[in-house]
């Protein structure tokens, strides 16, 4: 039995609820300051920004291939933007200000309007000053259905965080200097739907699908599952070729998704997922476990293939990232808008990382590819802190050590002193972003782009 982070246990909750985005009918989000209570009951509420007054914002649910027109309102005291993670839609909606639109102003709207080539797990957040504003709360599921889904008893969706408060229920300040040059924002708190341990009722024998997302600024979340056997079926929204077995410990760097079929197998009256950072595991979710048992299924096959684009590793081009900067890191200085800056001089911007020798988003691409074209990119991680390297747009796969492909994903995680090699056929047109989601990182250096045409 794992610790609980809080005495007691929070009151067992339903599922969030999602809402069908319907192919025409456009619906409102409304990004704005609320207030919930994240705390137990005896400490003060929080005051978060979200999305339509929920934290995490409500799921939003389609179905593959349907067109959605989601309108975003702005009612925060800060300019805002919407991404659409791990989507592979149209550049113009992708939510990046400054490369794709311009920031929605306090007060104003944007229509998106997108086609969903894909089926899978993805979320929607904040792109405008991401460190403060996915930490405050404006982030959400998008889940896309396959027009046939598997067979299992329920869908459920657990997104994860960790969160940074003060005793009073404050989200802490975001002026941390630390926080941009180390790992992180990392939080103190650890959320599951924007709650302490939340529950989830499952009967024994149930087949269940978890889809794990981690909302966290930086925080690599070590997972483990108690009471379920099962299979790992999508990463980053895109099906595994096979399911593959469950091992003991699953890795979730910032952003990822992890798509999962359980069965509850426990003969015990809980099951838990478990984060492993903390004094040996922490429960995070808890599922009670109810009868009757149902009997033992057959594996489950894989999930239909979304889109594929195929790679010609043979004749791609290639490309380098040198990932560089923050403490105990050897970065001397870097270029920022053409200009070379000393260490101290980038510190006093706030900018502590440079990809390439360049702190910043950089005025020109760091590649410029013909569509259809296929590109690796070998990346090196010569700080002493893990990046999530997140591509906009289009997914990419690992080149393994055999020269083989890893499963297509959005994001890959880069330990310290790490080299990984990627590559994608740059199929979808226009200009998209390739940064850290390692918020803090990325506000303080770490991002450049990329332009198909
Ligand atoms: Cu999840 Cu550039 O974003
Ligand atoms: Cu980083």
């Amino acid at each position: 039995m794992y610790r609980r982070q809080f005495l007691g246990s929070a009151a067992a909750v339903g599922l969030l609820p999602g809402v069908g985005l319907a192919r025409t009918a456009p619906q409102v989000l409304r990004a704005a300051p609320h207030r919930q209570q994240i705390l137990p009951a005896e400490y003060p509420d929080t005051e978060l920004w979200s999305f339509d007054a929920t934290f995490p914002g409500r799921i939003l649910r389609a179905t593959q291939g349907d067109r959605v027109s989601i309108e975003v309102e702005n009612q925060l005291p800060q300019a805002t933007a919407v991404h659409w993670h791990g989507l592979r839609l149209d550049n113009a909606m992708d939510g990046v200000p400054g490369l794709t639109q311009a920031p929605i102003a306090p007060g104003d709207r944007f229509a998106y309007e997108f086609t969903l080539p894909d089926a899978g797990t993805y979320w929607y957040h904040s792109h405008a000053q991401s460190m403060e504003q996915v930490e405050r709360g404006l982030y959400g599921p998008l889940i896309i259905d396959e027009t046939e889904p598997p067979d299992v008893d329920q869908d459920l969706v657990l997104v994860l965080d960790d969160i940074r408060l003060e005793r009073d229920g404050s989200v802490s300040g975001f002026d941390n200097f630390h926080d941009l040059s180390h790992a992180g924002r990392i939080g103190n708190l650890w959320l599951s739907n924007g709650q302490i341990d939340p529950g989830y009722p499952v009967k024994r024998g149930e087949r269940l699908r978890l889809r794990l997302i981690s909302a966290a600024n930086a925080r690599v979340f070590t997972l483990g599952l108690q009471g379920f056997e099962g299979w790992v079926v999508a990463l980053d929204g895109m099906p595994l070729a096979a399911p593959e077995p469950l091992g003991e410990e699953l890795t979730l760097a910032p952003a990822q998704r992890m798509d999962l079929i359980v069965d509850v197998t426990t003969d015990d009256e809980e099951a838990f997922l478990i984060t492993f950072e903390r004094d040996g595991g922490y429960a995070i979710t808890h599922f009670p476990v109810g009868g009757p048992s149902r009997a033992r299924r057959d594996a489950p096959s894989a999930l239909p293939p979304n889109p594929e684009f195929p790679i010609d590793l043979a004749n791609a081009r290639t490309a380098t990232l040198l990932v560089e900067g923050g403490a105990m890191g050897g970065m001397r200085a870097a270029e920022v808008d053409g200009e070379r800056l000393v260490a101290r001089e980038l510190a006093g911007r706030g900018l502590f990382w440079a990809l390439n020798g360049i702190a910043g988003r950089p005025e020109t691409p760091l590649l410029d590819l013909s569509r259809g074209e296929s590109v690796r990119v070998g990346m090196a991680n010569d700080t002493a802190f893990p990046h999530a390297m997140h591509l906009h747009g289009m997914h990419f796969a690992e080149v393994l050590p055999d020269g083989s492909l890893g499963p297509l994903r959005d994001t890959i995680l880069l330990n310290p002193q790490e080299t990984r090699e990627i590559a994608f056929q740059a199929h979808n047109p226009g200009n998209w972003l390739f940064h850290c989601h390692m918020l803090a990182h990325h506000q303080a250096g770490m991002g450049t782009w990329i332009r198909v045409s």
